[in-house]
């Protein structure tokens, strides 16, 4: 049996990879900041900031998963939080590889997540894939910095992977439940202009990515992990509507009243681009939920 460690397993994806990957008779070692009680998995500890990990957590694993960092879409973006979601990505990056050192063995695979945040907060025509450089803002950078990080395994000879993830589409809490709460009660609208792009992924097909991933040793390099459909901010907001039978009549959600509101961060919601599923897709990769309303009426 092999065994895989994941880190940030508490999280909105990792709860459904680890329920996967224990479907497929994978042994799963969590690494988090601490021991949860809901998760029935051998747990071990770390602290990024300190540089402290339980070594007992790599015994024995051949892969690992890193999905931990802290949420960009929770709380302002401080200087002190813009450090803590860099922090947690590429710091307990690089200290996962120490301590995979420290240990002495070989990982068949390292799996890292991204963000489509890699190409930059711009509304624009171009549909943007995995040769296209990062962008110069904030998410960019962290983007890039943390795939950096990831490629140093790389260079110690492990089949490195990156996903940059599109806006994760689950059946309760996360962007989707947020979304659907104000229309639900009748008071949904797009946000902005509403033309932003909206690059989504059904959480199915995306764990079933992160399990490609460590099957397929041809898989090696950045996966834009994306619906082969392009949306917009409008649309999905439509979808949603018809999806649960409520009309989405009002104005649009002005951007200055988001940035009021979420200063800074306010980005994340009004600016968008198309980004490209095809290099995944040339993996021999199948979706099962390509387009967004029979996604949206499975998970609703
Ligand atoms: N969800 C999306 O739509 C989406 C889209 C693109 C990319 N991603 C990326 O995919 C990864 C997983 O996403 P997710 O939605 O599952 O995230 P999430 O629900 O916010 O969970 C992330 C996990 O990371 C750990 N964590 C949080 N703050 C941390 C910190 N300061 N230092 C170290 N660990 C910390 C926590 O696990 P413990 O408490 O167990 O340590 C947390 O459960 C993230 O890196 C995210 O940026 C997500």
């Amino acid at each position: 049996m092999k065994t895989v460690l994941v880190t940030g397993a508490s999280g909105l994806i990792g709860r459904h990879l680890c329920r996967l990957l224990e479907t497929k008779g994978y042994a799963i070692h969590v690494l988090g900041r601490s021991k949860k009680n809901d998760l029935p998995y051998k747990q071990f500890v770390w602290d990024v900031n300190k540089g402290v990990v339980d070594s007992d957590a790599f015994e024995g694993i051949n892969a690992i998963i890193h999905l931990a960092g802290a949420n960009i879409s929770e709380g302002r973006w401080t200087k002190h939080r813009q450090q803590e979601i860099r922090d947690s990505r590429v710091k307990s990056t690089k200290l996962l590889l120490k301590a995979v050192q420290a240990a002495g063995i070989h990982l068949d695979v390292f799996v890292s997540s991204s963000a489509i945040g890699y190409y930059g907060a711009t509304t624009s025509d171009t549909i943007f894939a995995e040769a296209d450089s990062s962008a110069e803002d904030f998410i960019g950078n962290v983007c890039l910095e943390w795939e950096l990080s990831a490629d140093a395994f790389e260079q110690n000879d492990v089949r490195t992977v990156k996903l940059r993830t599109g806006v994760v589409m689950t059946p309760t809490e996360g962007p989707l439940a947020k979304m659907a709460r104000p229309i639900q009660s009748g008071f949904g609208s797009a946000l902005g202009s509403g033309k932003q792009f909206m690059p989504w992924i059904h959480i199915d097909d995306l764990c079933e990515i992160y399990l490609q991933s460590i099957e397929d040793v041809a898989m090696s390099g950045p996966y834009n992990a994306v619906a082969p459909t392009h949306a917009t901010n409008a649309q999905v907001t439509s979808t949603i509507g018809r999806v649960l039978n409520r009309k989405t009549w009002l104005p649009n959600v002005p951007a200055f009243v988001l940035k009021l509101i979420f200063g800074e961060m306010a980005v994340i919601f009004l600016e968008g681009s198309r980004v490209s599923s095809h290099r995944i897709e040339q993996t021999g990769f199948q979706f099962r939920y390509p387009e967004l309303e029979k996604a949206l009426t499975n998970l609703m």
